[in-house]
């Protein structure tokens, strides 16, 4: 199986059998090897440095019924909130503070925050802090609005393809989504010119090594700037509730993959790997990840936004939290930078 690990780390393309086999064959060496090899490209580009975003959850409102999420809108057991647009800026300031040069913006599909407030928010955080990024991850919009949000400053857009194989898509899905037209919003993002991001789950619902060969596959097609790869996580609240969670083992072995495929990409060490590992985010930088995403999100709503169970918002994955994040970075040899680390 080393010898797949040398042919992605030369650049050489695999075929969907030779992914399935990787996956389906891995032994303790392989994965071994592949984190070495990745950890190698990574350092490489980016050095001992990983990159941190405040991340600011501002509206867990959502119109979608996605089978796998606690925020999704058949939940009735989810307090709903929404930051205003004063809350907002008083994140950025904290995360300013703090010493964040990357702002996320993330939310459910909320049809409350419609382009024009979108608009307000971003010109107004842009003209705060005009060094800083602006990332948006709010969903499936148009063109139109997409062109707008970019217009209007925004540097980077985040929207997760969740599955790159159709039928799987239609199963963790109600019938109204199909991954063509979120596919078409992936183009749209990148053709803007957006630095974008997408992403998958391991370990969800009916997935086969197929599907995450498909995933890799469709990957190595669209180039993301960006990629986040995290494990299912089952949600009490949700259809998927009684499914197991994703592996862990696995989702390490899918971003040294991700590393060696996309040597450049920024690649989290995601919550939900941080929610099932307490090491999870060291685990993830020694398999090549090299972005962490601390949340910015007022404190009394963290718990609000609960996309599975046990989802960490505070210790390390909490923006006052740096300080130990940066600790527990250096503590396997890499420095957590506050840098804009553009793509
Ligand atoms: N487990 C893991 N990840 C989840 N997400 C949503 N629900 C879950 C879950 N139950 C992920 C999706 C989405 C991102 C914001 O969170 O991939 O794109």
């Amino acid at each position: 199986m080393k010898i797949q690990i040398d042919k992605l780390f030369q650049n050489t393309i695999l075929q969907k059998e030779e992914w399935i086999l990787l996956l389906s064959n891995r032994d303790r060496e392989t994965i071994d090897y592949a984190f070495i090899k990745a950890r190698e490209v990574s350092i490489q580009h980016f050095g001992n440095k990983v990159f941190a975003r405040g991340l600011i959850e501002f509206t867990n409102y959502c119109k979608n019924n996605c089978f796998y999420c606690g925020i999704r809108a058949g939940n009735k057991r989810t307090l709903r909130y929404r930051l205003s647009k004063e809350d907002i800026l008083e994140c950025c300031r904290v995360g300013n503070e703090l010493g964040f040069r990357t702002f996320v913006l993330q939310g459910g599909e909320d049809p409350f925050f419609t382009d024009e407030k979108m608009l307000v928010i971003i010109s107004e955080i842009k003209n705060k802090y005009p060094d800083n990024a602006l990332t948006l991850s709010i969903g499936e919009r148009s063109y139109d609005s997409y062109l707008a949000f970019k217009n209007a400053g925004v540097d980077r857009y985040l929207l997760r393809h969740e599955t790159a194989n159709g039928e799987h898509y239609g199963k963790l899905h109600p019938n109204n989504l199909s991954n063509i037209p979120r596919k078409q919003c992936l183009n749209d993002l990148k053709n803007i010119g957006f630095q974008t991001g997408t992403g998958f789950m391991v370990g969800s619902p009916y997935q086969t090594k197929e599907n995450l060969a498909e995933d890799l596959m469709f990957i190595a097609e669209f180039k993301p700037q960006m990629l986040g790869v995290g494990p299912f996580i089952p949600h009490k609240d949700t259809p998927f509730s009684d499914f197991p969670a994703g592996n862990v083992e696995l989702t390490l072995f899918l971003l040294s993959l991700s590393r060696l495929l996309l040597p450049k990409v920024l690649l989290p060490a995601t919550t939900a790997l941080g929610t099932l590992d307490p090491k999870g985010r060291e685990k993830a930088v020694l398999a090549g990840a090299n972005v962490v995403m601390p949340n910015l999100s007022p404190l009394h709503v963290r718990e609000q936004y609960m996309l599975y169970n046990n989802k960490l918002a505070t210790g390390l994955e909490a923006a006052e939290g740096v300080a130990k994040l940066a600790e527990s970075m250096s503590n396997i040899g890499y420095e957590l930078v506050h840098e804009r680390g553009d793509y």
